[in-house]
């Protein structure tokens, strides 16, 4: 199995995972012919899909989450939110079967490095950034040594730390261009909101609802809204500020494409031991995919290849089968181990190679014209 951009598509491709739009199946599974989707796949921003082919032959992607705990979750979510709207108190009991489920799929999967942000791009961004970011937190708590109590705590936070955000006006939160300072203040509000609308559920314990207060804090003091600094930040607050940056930053939004994971992870470890706790950051950087298994690089000799193995503890040296030779041609197929290669490294992610080949091609729908203006 492999990841593909919807332009590599061929006839003979087979799709190896089925993909949703909104929580329903758009594709199923095992379609070939997938080149005629293309068009309709890059409209509702879809920029890749897994598929079976010779060349990704025996390379396994283990599926980290279910597609059916990702949809519960997000559908329990929906009607909290639903909840808060109507001034109405979150029933937390409703929330705690679907997020069980997620975490067995995080604790099952433990050893496996894992990589969230691939094809959901049609996802509702406020659900599914509210999943993935307790998907992130779980994993920085397993290593972390956490047993289940705290960790449905914090799982439990993780997945409403932004229910603030549904008393905020959309057209805030959803706007393209530059905020002004008052939209900022509104925007600013959404911990304390969280922590208000969490307060209201009598079952919650305080560091539950302390995550929402405390998320956007940042332990050199940079953060709010209380401009809380180092261990004054609990620790689930502390998780959650990584988790939420790091699943935020592998999203596209309306007013930025997503960041490649090699760069999100640079920016982790750069403002580690400042903004972010250094343990925990190296906590999520083990159980992180920088390179996924199945997607394309560039390596430093200029060739091109899959991604077939992660190697543990090394994530920048992963098993890789190179494919096409610097100028882009086919050539027979040679896998090489990182870890005894290690004169050659990884130049480019699939991302970083499919933005080159769209600049290259002077590729620009009217929202990559807009994602360039705005950096
Ligand atoms: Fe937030």
């Amino acid at each position: 199995m492999r990841l593909v951009a919807l332009r590599e598509l061929n006839p003979e491709m087979v799709l190896a995972r089925s993909i949703f739009v909104n929580g329903n199946v758009y594709i199923n599974k095992g379609m070939s012919g997938l080149d005629k989707y293309a068009e309709r796949l890059d409209r509702i921003g879809i920029a890749c899909v897994y598929v079976e082919d010779e060349l990704s032959e025996a390379i396994e992607i283990p599926e980290n989450i279910s597609d059916e705990t990702r949809t519960k979750c997000k559908d329990a979510l929906r009607d909290a939110y639903s909840s808060i709207r109507e001034n109405m108190a979150i029933d937390v009991s409703k929330i705690e079967g679907p997020l069980n489920a997620l975490m067995e799929d995080v604790l099952a999967n433990k050893d496996v490095q894992i990589n969230l942000s691939d094809i959901n791009a049609a996802d509702d961004y406020t659900f599914g950034h509210s999943v993935s970011t307790a998907v992130y937190a779980a994993l920085i708590g397993i290593d972390l040594g956490y047993g289940e109590v705290k960790m449905k705590e914090l799982c439990l936070g993780a997945i409403l730390h932004d229910a603030g955000k549904m008393l905020i006006d959309p057209a805030i939160l959803k706007k393209e261009g530059k905020l002004t300072d008052d939209e900022f203040k509104e925007i600013r509000r959404h911990p304390q909101l969280t922590y208000d609308i969490l307060s209201r559920c009598k079952s919650l314990d305080e560091d539950v609802r302390l995550i929402g207060l405390q998320h956007h804090e940042r332990m050199d003091g940079s953060g709010y809204p209380n401009r809380l600094r180092g261990y004054n930040i609990r620790a689930f607050g502390r998780i959650v500020a990584i988790a939420d940056v790091y699943d935020a930053l592998s999203s596209d939004r309306c007013y930025r494409p997503r960041w490649p994971n090699n760069q999100i992870l640079d920016y982790l470890v750069k403002h580690s031991g400042k903004e972010f706790d250094n343990e925990m950051v190296a906590s999520l950087l083990k159980r992180i995919a920088v390179y996924p298994t199945g997607s394309q690089v560039r390596l430093s000799d200029g060739s091109y290849g899959l991604i077939v193995r992660q190697n543990e503890q090394m994530p920048l040296r992963p098993v890789v089968r190179i494919f096409k030779n610097p100028e882009g041609r086919f050539i027979p197929v040679q896998q090489i181990d990182l870890m005894e290669r290690l004169s050659i490294t990884i130049t480019a992610s699939q991302l970083e190679i499919q933005r080159e080949e769209q600049a290259q091609r002077g590729f620009t729908t009217l929202k990559r014209e807009m994602w360039g203006q705005q950096g």
